[in-house]
């Protein structure tokens, strides 16, 4: 049984609780800290939490206390790893791990030089989707990877702190794009370095400093594209989607806004429907189960579980540090317009010289297939590659 101090019960440290309280049924939330007394003690009161304060080195230096998770504002979240790796206790931090790749650097290597357990809690990786999805690849069903595509888009972020870049690095590419990096990286293969990127980024809808839309690629070791597309300014409520495709296959995820519950109500509810849903009449995509959705139940039932069998989860700060890196060169690339290397000072992957191999089907003898298609009129089509001369010709079979 682990005895947890929740740092933060703002959205996601009541989102957290809720997966917590739910999942393996031992672990124990004793402290809960927020910055007000009158939140801490409310939230405390409603998750019947023992404990409550809003000194955050108390809190984690509490002598019951074995677990420390971070749902903090991002530039507290160094402050707050900081701490528990000096009081050598676990600690779980949410997303963005920093707000920079240097403080991201840093929080890796105070955990590593303290012993304690680390996990990075990106759970986006751990939707009961994602992670059918991702065993799919990993076994071969897409073949090589090529494109990872993930897209999260709502009309903004819900606290003022968001908003202010020096509280939380920058806006919807430190906000989201770390979920999309991360996807994309994950269905590449975390073993591929990832190289360089470029990115479009603007400040195009609300009155702040940071960006609030940006598409960015990252380029990888091995030929792959990763893609994200983030978005303060997109209406309609919460767009989750990835796409992923391979030499073999394709997957499309999409799980927020078309997840098999649709509803029309011209009286509405009043009340929530879901996470960043945008009024309560009119067509409606509630989600049934939200925290089971965004993968917080997996993804702390790895979190434990890793830590009880003395194992790595399989997202840990060095994930999280990596992740800082590229968005680091993305804000890079936004300023000049070009393609900037992605600067990773501890390189740990195997990863992959290769560039994406061609693919040479035999078609016959003297030939490679390139394409074959059953046309509308019932003929089969070849399209060809010549060994030697490299012509490409084609071939109609009749129906
Ligand atoms: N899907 C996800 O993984 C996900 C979703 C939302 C937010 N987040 C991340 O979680 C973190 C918190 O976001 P949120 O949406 O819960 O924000 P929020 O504004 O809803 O809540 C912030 C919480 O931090 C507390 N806090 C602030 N300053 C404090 C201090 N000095 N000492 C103690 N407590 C303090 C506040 O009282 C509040 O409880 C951010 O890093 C955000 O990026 C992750």
């Amino acid at each position: 049984m682990h005895k947890i101090a929740l740092l933060g019960t703002g959205l996601i440290g009541r989102f957290y609780t809720m997966s917590l309280l739910g999942y393996r049924g031992t672990d124990q939330i004793v402290m809960a800290c927020a910055s007000r007394p009158e939140e801490a003690q409310k939230f405390a009161e409603e998750f019947h939490i023992p404990r409550w304060t809003t000194d955050m080195a108390a809190a984690v230096r509490d002598a019951e206390v074995d677990t420390v998770i971070i749902a903090l504002p991002n530039y507290l979240h160094k402050r707050a790893a900081l701490l528990a790796a000096e009081a050598g206790k676990a600690v779980l931090c949410t997303k963005p791990l920093a707000t920079n790749a240097g403080d991201a650097l840093e929080m890796l290597q105070a955990v590593e030089k303290a012993g304690v357990f680390h996990g990075y809690l990106e759970d986006l990786v751990y939707t009961p989707k994602t992670l059918k999805a991702l065993q799919s690849t990993q076994k071969g069903a897409l073949g090589k990877v090529l494109w990872a595509r993930s897209r999260e888009t709502h009309a903004g972020p819900h606290s003022d702190w968001f908003w202010t870049k020096e509280l939380s690095g920058g806006g919807a590419i430190v906000d989201m794009g770390c979920h999309c990096i991360e996807i994309a990286r994950s269905f590449i293969g975390k073993e591929n370095r990832p190289l360089e990127v470029t990115c479009w980024a603007d400040t195009q809808v609300h009155p702040i400093d940071a960006e609030d839309h940006a598409v960015g690629l990252v380029r990888y070791d091995n030929g792959a594209i990763g893609q994200f597309e983030v978005s303060w300014t997109f209406r309609g409520g919460m767009d989750l989607r990835d796409e992923i495709s391979g030499t073999e296959g394709t997957i499309w995820l999409n799980h927020w806004l078309r997840t098999g519950f649709e509803m029309f109500t011209g009286v509405g509810q009043s009340g929530y429907v879901a996470e960043k849903a945008e009024g309560d009449t009119g067509w409606q995509f509630p989600v049934g189960d939200e925290v089971g959705a965004l993968g917080y139940v997996e993804m702390f039932l790895d979190m434990f579980n890793a830590m009880d069998e003395g194992r790595k989860p399989m997202e840990t700060f060095y994930d999280g540090y990596l992740i800082n890196a590229v968005m680091d060169a993305c804000y890079k690339a936004a300023q000049s317009k070009k393609w900037e290397p992605v600067e990773i000072a501890d390189w740990r992957g195997s990863g992959s010289k290769t560039a994406a191999e061609l693919s040479l089907k035999e078609y016959d003898a003297d030939n490679y297939l390139i394409k074959e298609e059953l046309m509308p009129n019932g003929n089969q089509k070849f399209i060809l590659k010549h060994k030697t001369s490299g012509a490409i010709t084609q071939v109609i079979r009749e129906k």
